[in-house]
C-alpha cells in the first residue's frame, strides 16, 4: 500500500504562467506521444493534469463498461485500482455528465453522499485531509463519456481551484478523451501526436475565444492551397499538422489585450505582434518535423509578400512556403469570423481583400490557387461550421465574375 505525504510541499506555490504551461504539456506531450503502454499513458495524464493546475494529486479515471466499474492506475502502486461506476464523486460525475467543483470537501453539503463513499472514506482510511476537490468527465471522438479527470486540493495560497484551473482540467481532459481511445484502440502513436497538435493548437485559439473549428479549418486550407500549389502530399500533409498551432503564442498575451473589444493602441498591437516569436520559441525546441515546420508557420505567418509584416519584414520568397500559405488560411478564416474586437465579414468583402492583397499582402502565386479552389475551400467552410461561440458568415452569396 503506498503511503501518504504528510511530508507536502510547503504551501504556498504559485500558478503556472502561460509559457510555463505550454512547457508543462509539450513535456508531457512528449512522452505521452512516445508511451507504449496504457497505463503509463494514464498515469502520464494524470501528471500533467496535476502540474497544469498546481494540485496536490491527479487521477484519470477510465470507465470499464463491461464491470460497471472505473479503474485507474496510481503511481508506484502496483495494481489498478477499481471502483463502482457509481461510486463516488468521479461515479456521480461520469453517470451524471457533470463537471464537479467543490471547495472544501468537508464542508460541502450538495455531494455530500458521494463524498461520504468517496473521498472522504478514502480520507478516514489514509488521513490524508481532501479539500478543494474537481472532476471533469471526458469522452471518446464519438461523444461517449469515456473515464473522468479527477484533481484534489489545490497548492497555491487560495486553496481553491479557479475557472481558469477548470479550463485548463477541462481542455487536458478532452485532450486525454481523444488520445486515450487512440491508445485504447489503436496504439497508434501518429494518431496521438495529431490530437496532441490540434489540442495544444486550441490553447492559443481559446484564450482569443476562436472556438475549436478554427484550428481545423485553417489546417484544412493549408492543406488544400498546398496540393494546389503543387507541394507533394508529404509537404501537405506536414503543413496541415503543423499550421493549427500557428497562433499558441497568444497562450502568453494577457486577457486584458487579447479580449479588447475595441482598437487596440499602438502599444497593445505590438505585443501582441510578439506572439510570433513567442510561438517560434515555444516550438522551436522541438526536433520533431512537425514541430518545426509549426515553428516556422508560427514564427512568419503575419509575414507580408511586400515585406511590411512582422517580426522580421521578410519579403516575397525569404518567406517559407508554409508561412505564405498560412498566412492567407489564417486572414480568410479571420475574417470570415466573428471576433470581440470585429464582426465576421461577407465572402465578397473578403475576396475583394484578398485581390487588392495580392502581390501585396500575399504571394500571388497562393492567391491565384486560392481562387482556383474555391469551391473546395467553401466546402470546408461550411463543414467545419463554429458549434459555439461565433459563427463564420454563412451568407456566401452568388459572386459576379
Ligand atoms: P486574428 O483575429 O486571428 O486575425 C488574423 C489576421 O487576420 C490579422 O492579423 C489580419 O491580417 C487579418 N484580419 C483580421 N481582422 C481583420 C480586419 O478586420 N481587417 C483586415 N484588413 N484584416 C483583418 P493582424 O492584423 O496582424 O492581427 C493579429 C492578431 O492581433 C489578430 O488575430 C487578433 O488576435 C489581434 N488583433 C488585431 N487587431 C485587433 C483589435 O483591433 N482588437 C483586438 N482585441 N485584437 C486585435
Ligand atoms: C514528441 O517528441 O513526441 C513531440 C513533442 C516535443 O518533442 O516537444
Ligand atoms: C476515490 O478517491 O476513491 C474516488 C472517488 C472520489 O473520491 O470521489
Ligand atoms: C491587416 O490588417 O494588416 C491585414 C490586411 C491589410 O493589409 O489590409
Ligand atoms: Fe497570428
Ligand atoms: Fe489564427
Amino acid at each position: 500500500m503506498e503511503h501518504e505525504r504528510f511530508d507536502l510541499e510547503p504551501l504556498p506555490r504559485r500558478d503556472l504562467d502561460p509559457q510555463e504551461l505550454l512547457r508543462v504539456i509539450f513535456d508531457y506531450a512528449a512522452k505521452i506521444a512516445s508511451a507504449r503502454i496504457l497505463e503509463h499513458v494514464l498515469l502520464l495524464m494524470a501528471d500533467m493534469g496535476r502540474d497544469m493546475i498546481v494540485s496536490d494529486r491527479c487521477t484519470v479515471w477510465l470507465l470499464d463498461v463491461n464491470k460497471n466499474e472505473l479503474w485507474s492506475k496510481v503511481a508506484h502502486g502496483l495494481d489498478e485500482i477499481r471502483i463502482p461506476k457509481t461510486a463516488g464523486l468521479v461515479g456521480y460525475a461520469v453517470t451524471h455528465d457533470k463537471a464537479v467543483f467543490i471547495d472544501d470537501a468537508y464542508t460541502n453539503e450538495e455531494y455530500q453522499p458521494y463524498l461520504l463513499n468517496g473521498a472522504l472514506l478514502t480520507d478516514q482510511q489514509t488521513g490524508y485531509r481532501t479539500k478543494a476537490l474537481m472532476v471533469i468527465p471526458f469522452r471518446n471522438n464519438q461523444g461517449e463519456i469515456i473515464g473522468a479527470y479527477q484533481a484534489i486540493n489545490k497548492m497555491t495560497a487560495t486553496e481553491q481551484f479557479s475557472a481558469k484551473d477548470m479550463e485548463y482540467l477541462t481542455l487536458a481532459a478532452s485532450y486525454a478523451g481523444k488520445s486515450l481511445e487512440s491508445a485504447l484502440l489503436t496504439n497508434e502513436i501518429e494518431e496521438t501526436q495529431k490530437e496532441i497538435i490540434f489540442t495544444i493548437g486550441e490553447i492559443g485559439e481559446c484564450r482569443s475565444k476562436e472556438t475549436g473549428n478554427h484550428v481545423k479549418r485553417v489546417a484544412e486550407y493549408s492543406y488544400v492551397l498546398a496540393l494546389g500549389l503543387g507541394l507533394s502530399h508529404e509537404e501537405a500533409a506536414l503543413l496541415k499538422m503543423a499550421s493549427p498551432m500557428h497562433d499558441i503564442g497568444k497562450m502568453a498575451i494577457p486577457d486584458a489585450i487579447l479580449m479588447k473589444p475595441g482598437k487596440l493602441t499602438e502599444e497593445e498591437f505590438n505585443r501582441i505582434q510578439n506572439h510570433t516569436v513567442i510561438g517560434y520559441h515555444l516550438l522551436k525546441a522541438s526536433k520533431r518535423p512537425i514541430l518545426q515546420s509549426a515553428a516556422t508557420v508560427a514564427y512568419e505567418h503575419h509575414e507580408k509578400w511586400n515585406g511590411t509584416g512582422y517580426p522580421r519584414g521578410l519579403r516575397g520568397e525569404e518567406i517559407h512556403i508554409f508561412g505564405r500559405i498560412t498566412a492567407i488560411a489564417d486572414v480568410f478564416d479571420a475574417l470570415g469570423s466573428e471576433r470581440v474586437y470585429k464582426k465576421a465579414w461577407e465572402l465578397d468583402r473578403i475576396l475583394e481583400l484578398f485581390k487588392a492583397e495580392r502581390g501585396e499582402h500575399f504571394d500571388p502565386a497562393v492567391v491565384d490557387v486560392f481562387f482556383h479552389k474555391l469551391p473546395d475551400i467553401l466546402q470546408i467552410r461550411d463543414t467545419y461550421v463554429d458549434t459555439h461561440g461565433e459563427k463564420p458568415s454563412l451568407k456566401t452569396k452568388k459572386r459576379r465574375h
